[in-house]
């Protein structure tokens, strides 16, 4: 039977909104897994439920029972609650889980040199595989950076105050970048797409573009001239390593940006856009619209 009821865990984040709101529009049955302690604000028309901040797995395993499928958007460093998560859905005779992924190409092996903490990434899918016994399936999603999040935030390093931007090397390689909403609609096609998605790692985008490509959309779409600052990557991998200290955190994301934009391109790997009907978003279009809301 396909798949009908699906529950999210985390889904008051950052991608886990995204997820909420795709499946609120789709047809499948969406319950939301929050913890008791939680006081972020969840949307409406979703059935939550609440289980002790410690998730025991007996109270997901009650949680679970019935569902088809449940999706985790848990935050980075909650590893051992998404292990627990997947016991549970195993227990619970869930057919297919998507861990919380939804980001750079885990597989190249640059980006797992330099960011070690992706590691409990790779450590959550060998978690999967190991219960593929048991009956429950899986499906990484890489989406690449999420680039209306990315550029409203900086991360991207964009500033769309001051317009200017800075660049990695040369700013020519093309690197795979998905919209919030593109995240929720691949997670809802893969849901829909069981067989094509089955026990796989895959690829979706809304387009594959260069840092010097999204400069010439900022100028074409603005009808202003935008700064560049050029960076050495090299310089910005050694300036950016971690030192132990309160800064750390930062100094990762800066190198989760330079792997999203240098090591990042999809169309090398395999996109799964065709085979889960997600058509290509315009860069200008989506230029436009981050322009107007920070104007
Ligand atoms: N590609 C990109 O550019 C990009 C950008 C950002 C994130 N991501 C990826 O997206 C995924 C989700 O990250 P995010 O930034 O969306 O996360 P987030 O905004 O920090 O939200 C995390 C969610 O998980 C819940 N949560 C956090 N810690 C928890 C814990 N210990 N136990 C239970 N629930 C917990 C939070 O619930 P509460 O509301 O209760 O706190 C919240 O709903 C990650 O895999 C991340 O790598 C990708």
């Amino acid at each position: 039977m396909a798949i009908e009821k699906v529950t999210v865990v985390g889904g008051s984040g950052t991608a886990g909104s995204a997820v909420v709101s795709a499946l609120l529009a789709s047809p499948f049955q969406l319950t939301i897994l929050a913890r008791a302690s939680s006081t972020s604000k969840l949307p409406g028309g979703a059935r939550i439920i609440k289980v002790a901040d410690s998730h025991p797995l007996d109270e997901l395993v009650a949680a679970f029972t019935g569902q088809d499928a449940v999706v985790s958007t848990l935050g980075v460093l909650a590893t051992d609650v998404q292990k627990r998560i997947i016991d549970a859905a195993a227990q619970a005779g869930i057919k297919r889980f998507i861990p919380s992924e939804f980001g750079l190409n885990l597989r190249n092996a640059r980006t797992l040199a330099r960011i070690p903490a992706m590691a409990s990434k790779g450590e959550i899918i060998d978690h999967l595989k190991a219960q593929e016994t048991k009956g429950l399936s899986w499906t990484g999603i890489a989406t690449g950076a999420f680039f209306d999040w990315g550029l409203e935030n900086g991360w991207l390093r964009v500033d769309l105050k001051n317009r200017s931007v800075q660049i990695l090397n040369d700013g020519t390689a093309k690197f795979s970048t998905s919209i919030l909403p593109r995240v929720g609609e691949s997670v809802v096609q893969v849901l829909k797409h069981e067989a094509e998605t089955r026990n796989r790692y895959i690829y979706t985008q809304s387009f594959n573009v260069s840092q010097q490509d999204i400069v010439k959309s900022l100028e074409a779409v603005s009808g202003q001239k935008w700064a560049v600052d050029f960076l050495d990557e090299e310089t910005f991998i050694k300036d950016n390593a971690t030192q132990g200290d309160a800064d750390d955190m930062k100094r990762i994301e800066n190198v989760v940006f330079a792997q999203a934009v240098l090591d990042c391109d999809f169309e090398k790997e395999g996109l799964s856009n065709d085979v889960l009907g997600l058509q290509a978003h315009s860069l200008d279009a989506e230029i436009e619209k981050i322009l107007n809301s920070a104007a």
